[in-house]
């Protein structure tokens, strides 16, 4: 490649920017050489496994170690009487053996330290806790006696303009219908690991002498270790977090967990040990987040021809008694339609149920599944096309704020995606196809995901007369971080991506913002064009071994003024057999307006990655919360269904070439999370479409059509 176009570009200089490089470390993945934070070769290690409550509510009345104390092997038991005293930093979820509440079914009651896994584990097997259990509530519903908004008077959790009561009474066709979305959990091939090694010659707990390492699986070193520093009392500078390799997060990886501080704890407690601790499968169902059920009423009241004018949803959503954390399912059907009179509200119901947190598009995927389903809802309901309906209803700037989009472009994705899925000649009538057992519909989606800009980073560049080394400590969670950014070093420096090695994953690195929001590869990197203008300006194109340069990303690198966010379209195959209601999905297409695409290989991944994440919404995934005892049921993948490689057909991404000059220095927008974003709604149109029943709440399980 020669082109010298694309920003940040050198004079003269090769365009790495849109090469479709494959993963910089894919060889030392498939061959065993990429460390994972519980691979990381360290001598004379032990091996923590936790005791979790048994309880959703209630107080520890006694714990009995001494069967695991006598256990042969065994260093440490850590308990809420033994454990050393943390900082209050107002985050509770940090709070780990600090009392004897207990706030949900699963959370850490104490813990084993052994030489061996499978002695830890047995030891904590041996702990016995006794419980005063209180009664507890973990059933969401919509009128629940407790709900609230969340937010304050700078963010509030509820927006109106217009009157959209009056149009709703007024308007000659309304719809008017609840979606409900279950729990769910993030389920990344690798679980959350961390292992904690305290070094110095202090005592432990409490000393203040001595350093903590964590190699951990997350998708921000550096925030965590920030939490970590502050739960321990510990200067930031003397906690390192490293983590070079990460086996997928959704979310979940984007914050320390309780996991983190135990792990610390037992470590400070046994310096000079590296303490192992990954949580199982079933323990990330209670102590790692999970997507929150949602309860969601959406109301459109149009014209005859389709044009929205009221459009209100409100949404009901959990949170923990633990802290408070919003899923927000509502927010973006603001920016979404036309519609002159708005109203968005949401309430959380505060149940003793684990902490939710981040899962792939939090909001934005349940909420946007209600509204393009209520979207379809409203195409039959007026008898139009459902393409041709959110046509009628594009707005022309930000609904929100009357600013211009910068590049929104939705009408096109609806249009290049109809073409090359050959839509045009679709029989809008439901349920009237069959091939063989098959009923046979198809469906139609919108998406949206905001655009996220996060300052903070740093980027350092390095030439030691060979090669540059860019280092940055940023997170590559398996999604091609790495090698977009890599790209984006050699376009900034003007060379050609051999010549580039960038380093990330480690709080040794300089400062980095969080892979979260699908915010990375845009944040991070324009830091890296920063340090590499830096490095230019400094040391010209011909720089002498050891030139060196540093800077941050830019405030503000997104345009005021603009309305900035990414959108899609998705269309669907879905057939139904006649005789037992099972569905499969032989066909998704989706098109994407994401700005500039650094790495087509990487991006198309992460977009074909979302919707068949947003397939498994769609008629997968579900944590049946047992209201008995609080406890999810289904906590491991044999129960909790995710799809395999004979549920997933045809998937296809493709995005409009173009670039945003206003969402930064890149021109690129995030495409980690838009893929999800609209693909389950997409998938429940082409089944009603193929069946006639509207299914209303996810997953459409065979059972909704006997
Ligand atoms: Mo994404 S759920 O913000 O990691």
């Amino acid at each position: 490649m020669s082109a010298t176009d694309g920003p940040g570009a050198a004079p003269g200089a090769h365009t790495a920017l849109g090469l479709p490089l494959e993963r910089l470390e894919a060889a030392d993945k498939v061959t065993g050489r990429a460390p994972y934070a519980y691979e990381h070769p360290l001598p004379d290690p032990l091996y923590l496994h936790p005791v979790t409550s048994t309880v959703a509510r209630g107080r520890i009345t006694a714990v009995d170690t001494s069967a695991a104390d006598a256990t042969p092997g065994v260093r440490l038991v850590l308990t809420h009487t033994g454990a050393e005293r943390l900082a209050d930093t107002g985050d509770r979820e940090f709070a780990v053996l600090q009392s004897d509440r207990v706030s949900f079914y699963g959370q850490f009651v104490a813990a084993v330290v052994a030489d061996t896994p499978e002695t830890a584990r047995e030891a904590a097997a041996l702990v016995r806790v006794e419980y005063e259990a209180e009664p507890h509530d973990v059933v969401l519903t919509a009128d629940h006696p407790r709900l609230y908004p969340p937010g304050d008077e700078d963010d509030p959790a509820d927006h109106e303009q217009g009157d959209p009561d009056a149009e709703l009474a007024r308007a000659p066709v309304v719809v008017d219908r609840t979606y409900r979305t279950p729990m769910e959990h993030n389920n990344p091939m690798e679980p959350h690991t961390t292992v904690a090694l305290w070094t110095g010659d202090g005592p432990g707990p409490g000393s203040g002498d001595g350093d903590l390492t964590l190699y951990d699986s997350t998708q921000g070193a550096h925030p965590v270790r920030e939490t970590v520093a502050g739960v321990l009392g510990l200067d930031p500078a003397r906690v390192r977090v490293v983590s070079p390799h990460v086996g997928g997060g959704f979310g979940s990886k984007g914050s320390a967990h309780a996991h983190d501080i135990l792990a610390a704890m037992a470590a400070r407690a046994l310096p000079g040990r590296p303490v192992k601790f990954a949580l199982t499968r079933q323990q990330m169902f209670s102590l790692v987040g999970h997507r929150t059920p949602t309860i969601q009423r959406v109301r459109l009241a149009a014209e005859s021809d389709g044009r929205i004018r009221a459009l209100v949803h409100d949404s009901v959503e959990h949170t923990s008694t633990v802290k408070e954390f919003a899923e927000g399912s509502a927010a973006t059907s603001r920016m979404m339609y036309a519609a002159l009179h708005r109203r968005t509200t949401q309430r959380l119901a505060d149940l003793d149920v684990p902490i939710p947190f981040w899962m792939r598009a939090p909001g934005e995927a349940p909420g946007i599944y209600a509204l393009e389903s209520a979207m379809d809802e409203l195409a039959q309901a007026c008898g139009i096309d459902p393409v041709e309906l959110r046509l009628r209803n594009e707005p022309s700037v930000d609904p929100r704020t009357g600013e211009p989009w910068s590049d929104r472009r939705l009408v096109e994705c609806l249009r290049e995606g109809a073409e090359r899925f050959g839509w045009a000649d679709r029989d809008p009538a439901p349920g009237t196809r069959r091939e063989g057992r098959w009923r046979v519909g198809t469906g139609v989606a919108a998406a949206v995901y905001p655009h996220l800009y996060n300052p903070g980073s740093v980027a350092e560049i390095h030439y030691d007369g060979d090669r540059y080394t860019v280092d940055i400590g940023a997170a590559d969670i398996g999604t091609g971080s790495r090698t977009a950014l890599t790209q984006i070093a050699a376009q900034g420096l003007g060379l050609p991506v051999e010549r580039v090695r960038l380093r990330l994953g480690d709080t040794d690195l300089p400062a980095a913002t969080v892979a979260g929001g699908s915010s990375g590869t845009v944040s991070w990197g324009a830091a890296v064009l920063a340090a590499a203008a830096a490095f230019r300006d400094r040391h010209g194109t011909d720089p002498g071994p050891g030139a060196r340069a540093r800077a941050a990303a830019p405030e503000d690198a997104v345009a005021q003024g603009r309305a900035v966010a990414s959108f899609g379209a998705h269309f669907v195959e879905a057939r139904v057999d006649a005789d037992t209601g099972e569905v499969r999905v032989p066909r998704m297409l989706g098109v994407f307006s994401v700005g500039r695409v650094v790495n087509p290989r990487t991006a198309r991944s992460q977009l074909v990655g979302g919707m068949v994440m947003g397939l498994s919404m769609a008629l997968h995934e579900r944590s049946v919360l047992d209201p008995r005892t609080g406890h999810v049921v289904n906590a491991d993948l044999a129960e909790y269904h995710v799809p395999v490689h004979a549920d997933v057909g045809d998937v296809r991404a493709h995005w409009l070439e173009g670039e945003d000059p206003a969402a930064g220095p890149l021109g690129a927008r995030g495409v980690g999370e838009i893929g999800i974003v609209g693909a389950a709604a997409a998938v429940a149109n082409a089944v009603h479409h193929a069946t006639g029943v509207r299914v209303r709440e996810l997953p459409i399980t065979l059972d909704r059509f006997v």
